[in-house]
C-alpha cells in the first residue's frame, strides 16, 4: 500500500487525475472503474482538463461505475448515472455505450447484477479503480459488515443514509431505499485501487483503513490486501495517522 498526504484537495485530485491518464496513455482501451460522490469531483475536473488542453484521448476506454440507487432512471438528477454524464461523460471523448453504471431500474435486479460482473470480465477486468470512503469506513455501497468476498448486489441503504438523502427528494417515498453495488471482491479484483480522501471528517476513517485491523466493520480496511493500492489524502483526512509517510510521487501503475 502507498500513503500519499498532500496539501490540498486540488493536489490529491491532480495526482489522482494524472494516474489514471497515465493508465490510458499507456494502455489507451483500458478499462476504469469509477465512483460518485463530492471526492472524486476534482479528479474530473482535471481529466477534463487533461482532455481539453492536453490532448488525453479517452475515446478507447471502458468505464464501470461502482453503484446506483435502485428504483431511479437515468435521467433522473439524484442517479448516480445523471451525475456521471453531467460531472464527466459529457465533457470527455468517451463512447457513451462504453460508458457503464449499474441499472436501477432492471425488472430482474439479480441478473442485472450477474451481469454486471460479466460485462466488467468480458472487458477484460478493470485497469484502475477509484474509490472514496464513508465516515464509517464504507466503500461503494459496501457498508460495515459487507462480506470481503462480495461480489456486485443489492443492498438496503442504512437508515442514516435515508435520512441523508432526504432533501434532495421532493417526497419521501422518492427516496431510495436499495442500492446496486460493486462487492468488495470485485473492488479487489481491479488491478490497481486509488482511495481518495479529502476533509479532517474522514481522518478516523482513513486511520483504521491504512494503520488498523481489517475487519468487514471497515470495509476499506480490505484495500491492505490489494498489491497495487494508493491511498491519496490531504492533511486533514491524513491527521489521525501516526506513522510517517513521505510525499513522494506515485508509483508508475502499469496495466497488464
Ligand atoms: P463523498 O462520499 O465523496 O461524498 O464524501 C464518499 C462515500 O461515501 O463513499
Amino acid at each position: 500500500m502507498e500513503v500519499i498526504i498532500k496539501d490540498s484537495y486540488e493536489e490529491i485530485s491532480a495526482l489522482a487525475a494524472r494516474m489514471i491518464a497515465q493508465v490510458v496513455r499507456g494502455k489507451p482501451n483500458a478499462v476504469v472503474g469509477l465512483a460518485t460522490g463530492s471526492t472524486p469531483l476534482g479528479t474530473y475536473q482535471e481529466l477534463i482538463r487533461l482532455h481539453k488542453e492536453e490532448g488525453l484521448d479517452l475515446s478507447g476506454v471502458t468505464t464501470f461505475n461502482l453503484d446506483e440507487y435502485v428504483g431511479l432512471p437515468g435521467d433522473h438528477d439524484q442517479s448516480y448515472r445523471w451525475f456521471m454524464n453531467k460531472n464527466l461523460f459529457n465533457h470527455i471523448n468517451i463512447d457513451p455505450a462504453n460508458t457503464h453504471v449499474p441499472n436501477g431500474m432492471a425488472d430482474d435486479i439479480e441478473r442485472s447484477c450477474e451481469e454486471y460482473e460479466e460485462a466488467i470480465t468480458a472487458a477484460g477486468g478493470i485497469d484502475i479503480q477509484l474509490l472514496g470512503i464513508g465516515e464509517n469506513g464504507h466503500s461503494a455501497f459496501n457498508e460495515p459488515g459487507s462480506s470481503l468476498g462480495s461480489r456486485t448486489r443489492v443492498k438496503t441503504l442504512d437508515e442514516e443514509t435515508i435520512t441523508d438523502n432526504a432533501r434532495f427528494f421532493e417526497n419521501m417515498e422518492d427516496i431510495p431505499r436499495y442500492a446496486i453495488t460493486m462487492g468488495i471482491g470485485t473492488i479487489m479484483d481491479s488491478r490497481a485501487v486509488i482511495l481518495l480522501a479529502n476533509k479532517e471528517s474522514k481522518a478516523e476513517a482513513i486511520s483504521i483503513t491504512v494503520e488498523g485491523p481489517i475487519t468487514a466493520m471497515v470495509p476499506a480496511t480490505i484495500v491492505q490486501m490489494h498489491p497495487k493500492a494508493t491511498i491519496i489524502v490531504d492533511r486533514p483526512a491524513g491527521s489521525k495517522l501516526t506513522r510517517e509517510y513521505p510525499d513522494r510521487p506515485a508509483r508508475i501503475v502499469n496495466p497488464t
